[in-house]
């Protein structure tokens, strides 16, 4: 049974084909990302226009890809929760006509239940895609999934049927945020998740001991924002006192025990984040019993915290799931994906689905 995925929830235009709910027969992403990249951040207005410029030739992709025309699918199926509301309406749009035209069930997907069901997805074999790591027949119910990406972080526990218990998120900044507002103090570019990254590999993620809001707090709820200010005022002392070595910049005092690297912040904040992120997992693991965390969104490509949560959840028994780079961060796979479960269970959706910039899980 194959279902066509679309997501333009924010600035990647993504279309897929998904069989059965598990095997990517197509997995086609537009990033709008030179768009946004001048302007520092996502500019709402131009993510809709450039997704209505975009979106037929990616559906076309995707079926081409797959080697499918519209009479070998089953559904369409569109994130229509939560996100950007432009951007969102260009994807609930489309899938709508498409429908119609094809005489197709329609089903309206939030967009962070196909993040959560990203890691149970199987690329295909050719794509040569899948680690050990990677493999999903032995993710088990309940599980615990860490969604972080841009626009959000949510702790979740999974349950058989895809029914979901929230146990936390964050009060303020979303973890892919802050990565992209460090970057930015730091002069890094947007976004910053995969700069502070790599960066981070070469610094002492002890140099500086940035706060750990809500570590041990007891409940799954995340606070990102103390970080980021923390990081912000370290850097500006820094740099005013002339003892940051910048970016790229020549290491004038390389034997001054005061001057401070980039990589060092880099390794530091990120050290921080991390452990925050990979303490809650793990707590939310011990006290449901669950005996596997997955690890999604654009965040989840993070090397610290892929490895830190591996080796925390090794301690307890449990095993991690991630998905593939293509799969963590936003694409029409994971929505066809999810689909494909409701389908089963039941859900259609009339033509007059509304697209809607909030949604909450359950
Ligand atoms: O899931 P995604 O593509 O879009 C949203 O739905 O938000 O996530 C994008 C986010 C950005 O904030 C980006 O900086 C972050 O994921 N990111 C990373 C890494 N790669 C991407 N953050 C940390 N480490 C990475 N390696
Ligand atoms: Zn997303």
């Amino acid at each position: 049974m194959k279902i066509l995925g679309i997501d333009t929830s924010c600035d990647e235009t993504a279309a897929a084909v998904v069989a059965d709910g598990r095997d990517v027969l197509s997995n086609v992403v537009a990033s709008q990302i030179e768009v946004h990249q001048e302007y520092g951040g996502v500019v709402p207005e131009l993510a809709s226009r450039k997704h209505i410029e975009a979106i037929n030739y990616i559906v076309s992709r995707a079926l081409a890809e797959a080697d499918v025309t519209f009479k070998d699918l089953e559904a369409i199926a569109v994130t229509n929760r939560p996100g950007l509301i432009g951007a969102l309406l260009v994807g609930v749009a489309a899938a709508k006509s498409l429908a119609y035209c094809h005489k197709l069930p329609l089903l309206g997907i939030n967009h962070i239940e196909g993040h959560i069901y990203a890691p149970f997805l199987a690329q295909l074999a050719s794509q040569n895609l899948l680690s050990k790591d990677m493999v999903h027949d032995t993710l088990t119910f309940p599980h615990i999934c860490l969604t972080v990406s841009g626009g959000h972080t949510l702790l979740v526990e999974v349950h058989e049927g895809w029914q979901y218990t929230v146990l936390g998120g964050t009060q303020d900044d979303a973890a892919g945020e802050v990565y992209d507002k460090v970057a930015k103090y730091l002069g890094l570019g947007f976004p910053g998740g995969k700069v502070i990254d790599d960066l981070a590999q070469k610094g002492d993620p002890a140099a500086i001991k940035f706060p750990r809001p809500m570590r041990n707090t007891d409940d799954y709820q995340f606070s990102f924002s103390g970080i980021k200010t923390s990081v912000r005022y370290f850097v500006e002392k820094a740099r005013r006192a002339g003892l940051l070595v910048e970016n790229g910049q020549a290491d004038v005092k390389p034997t001054n025990p005061d001057r401070i690297t980039i990589e060092d912040i880099a390794a530091s904040f990120q050290a921080a984040v991390v452990d925050v992120l990979v303490y809650k997992s793990i707590r939310a693991a011990k006290a449901t019993g669950a005996k596997a965390i997955t690890l999604t969104g654009g965040v989840a490509a993070n090397s610290q915290l892929r490895a830190s949560l591996k080796v925390a959840a090794t301690e307890i028994g449990a095993a991690v799931y991630y998905p593939p780079m293509s799969l963590c961060t936003d694409n029409g796979a994971m929505i066809a994906g999810i689909a494909y479960q409701k389908y089963q269970q039941g859900l259609r959706d009339e033509l007059s689905l509304n697209a809607t910039p909030n949604g909450s899980l359950v």
